[in-house]
């Protein structure tokens, strides 16, 4: 099976079993149920960990602070985990702002991202004493007058989009071609361009009310090199160093980089990606210069060529969290002086989603159906009980994530099969990959779930989403339940024009009254 164990990881096989810390996934399904999202809490404190002893290593100037993204995983057990490791947050919306403080997260470190924002979530942000990262050159007014309103000073920071034209090498967001990623960075929505930076800065350093602490940048996983990192951490340093200058000498006190950062066993497929429809392409055009020989011989043929199409799931590891410490960190202190910018008591920021979740959350879901096709073409079908309805957050990144039968860890590959999930879409969730031999009643686990995955499920025909589990050591409990049919209807109103009359009660059997004596 393709699942790599070299990874220091939750997760580990034994006596041909797959094994979440000290659980076996087997027993998690008997216990809970099939399909269940699963996590690790042990993985999630390691990842924390890492993170900041390996930017702070290479940052001895100020504090290092980790702002995971919320948006990636922000169940309020996940999150109270976070704020029990020190970690700040970054969150989108007023509902991430909700669970970050619920958790007990410190607001001074809750960065306020994201556009729009509208000014019920500015208020509510304000009056938590969390960081604005301002984003819109709109946004600024609603700031002065909610800081206003409430008698308080706006703490905020300004989103730079610096221009990474180191990096030119095709991003791996998009599916529909070979976009450079210089070129994709910039038509992401997120950031400001310098000019817009300087003019606000210079608007802020003029307010009472507001008071600007420091940059923040994010342009997401485009890439997962360190090159890709080194590239951005140069033009982030030239668009801070020549903003300072333009403020006449500003010294930041917080420098947020954003995340981005890719996932050890690393979800991105360019096989999958880019080469699936070029597949269905060619098969198309052979499929119609065949047409002359005749059914039975296009069938041979076609049969042929779909045997050898097999898709494997991303087998290069991605670089180190400690690699990636050191590449930011080094190349922030050689550019920053260099522009100008003094280091010393800066705090440096990071906002990891993917590589802070990714790895520590499995699905595991149990096949029910096999259909076994041997003519006109060969082809295999693996029914399972999830879809990919609850994959969207993956879907969307056309992620092949890595996997394994959980209850056959050891079992070697004897064919291949699409393992298809059970909505009436096609639900490819693993198109044409290796399989054991498959028994209905398997357990299938789809590795490194754990960000961006649970929490973008849908109600797509009408299903109940699963619960979600959460792993300690060999005690494993359910932090978000499962859904109910009823949970699936609670928003449905029927206008009063639309109601049925309710049918009329069964006639009872009229019974004699009683005669007094
Ligand atoms: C502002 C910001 N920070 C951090 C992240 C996390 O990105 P990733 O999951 O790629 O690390 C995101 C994701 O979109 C974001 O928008």
């Amino acid at each position: 099976m393709p699942m790599q164990n070299r990874i220091d990881d939750c997760l580990s096989r034994r006596d041909g079993h797959l094994f979440i810390e000290e659980c076996d996934t087997v027993d998690l399904v008997r216990t809970f149920g099939s399909p269940i999202f699963v996590v690790s809490e042990d993985q999630i404190r390691r990842n924390v960990r890492r993170f900041h002893r390996a930017f702070q290593e290479g940052w001895p100037d100020g504090e290092v602070k980790i702002l995971p993204a919320a948006k990636a995983s922000w169940s309020l057990a996940i999150q109270r985990i976070l704020a029990d490791e020190g970690c700040g947050a970054d969150i989108y919306s007023t509902g991430e702002l909700s669970a970050a403080l619920q958790a007990g997260v410190n607001p001074q470190f809750i960065s306020v991202n994201g556009v729009p924002k509208d000014d019920a979530h500015i208020q509510r942000s304000l009056q938590a004493g969390a960081r604005i990262t301002i984003d819109s050159v709109e946004e600024l007014d609603a700031i002065q007058k909610a800081a206003n309103d409430l008698g308080v000073t706006a703490m905020v920071r300004l989103r730079i989009k610096p221009t990474v034209s180191g990096f030119t090498d095709r991003t791996d967001f998009v599916a529909e071609g070979p976009v450079p990623t210089d070129l994709a960075a910039l038509a992401y929505k997120g950031g400001l361009p310098v000019e817009d930076v300087i003019a606000l800065g210079r608007r802020i350093l003029g307010m009472g009310n507001v008071h600007l602490v420091g940059f923040h940048q994010h342009h997401g996983r485009h890439h997962a090199s360190t090159r890709y990192w080194v590239e951005q951490m140069k033009a982030y340093a030239a668009a801070i160093g020549e903003v300072c200058r333009e403020l006449g000498g500003f010294r930041p006190r917080e420098i947020d980089i954003g995340g981005g950062f890719a996932i050890p066993r690393d979800p991105f497929n360019k096989a999958t990606n880019y080469t699936e429809p070029a597949q269905f392409a060619l098969l198309s055009g052979l499929s119609m210069g065949l047409e002359g020989f005749g059914t039975a011989a296009r069938y041979t043929i076609m049969a042929r060529i779909i045997d050898r199409l097999v898709t494997h799931p991303n087998t290069t590891l991605a670089p180190t969290i400690e690699e990636y410490g050191a590449a930011c960190t080094r190349t922030l202190r050689e550019e920053l002086p260099r522009h100008g910018v003094d280091l010393h008591g800066v705090m440096l920021q990071v906002e990891p989603g993917r590589a802070m979740h990714g790895n520590t959350g499995i699905h595991l879901t149990t096949v029910r159906n096999l259909k076994r096709m041997t003519s006109p073409i060969r082809y295999n079908h693996v029914i399972v009980d999830t879809t990919e309805f609850w994959f969207t957050g993956g879907r969307y990144e056309h992620h092949l994530h890595d996997y394994v039968f959980a209850n056959k860890a050891d079992a070697l590959p004897v064919g291949k099969a699409d393992i298809i999930g059970r909505s009436c879409y096609g639900d490819r969730l693993y198109p044409f990959v290796p399989v054991p031999k498959v028994e209905v009643g398997d357990v299938l686990a789809m590795l490194d779930t754990g960000a961006y995955q649970e929490v973008s499920t849908s109600n797509f025909n009408a299903m109940p989403r699963p619960a979600t589990v959460l792993v300690t050591g060999s005690r494993a409990a359910v932090i978000r339940r499962a859904e109910t049919e009823e949970d699936v209807f609670r928003r449905d109103v029927i206008p009063e024009h639309l109601r049925v009359e309710q049918a009329p009660p069964p006639a009872r059997a009229v019974r004699p009254t009683p005669r007094s004596p």
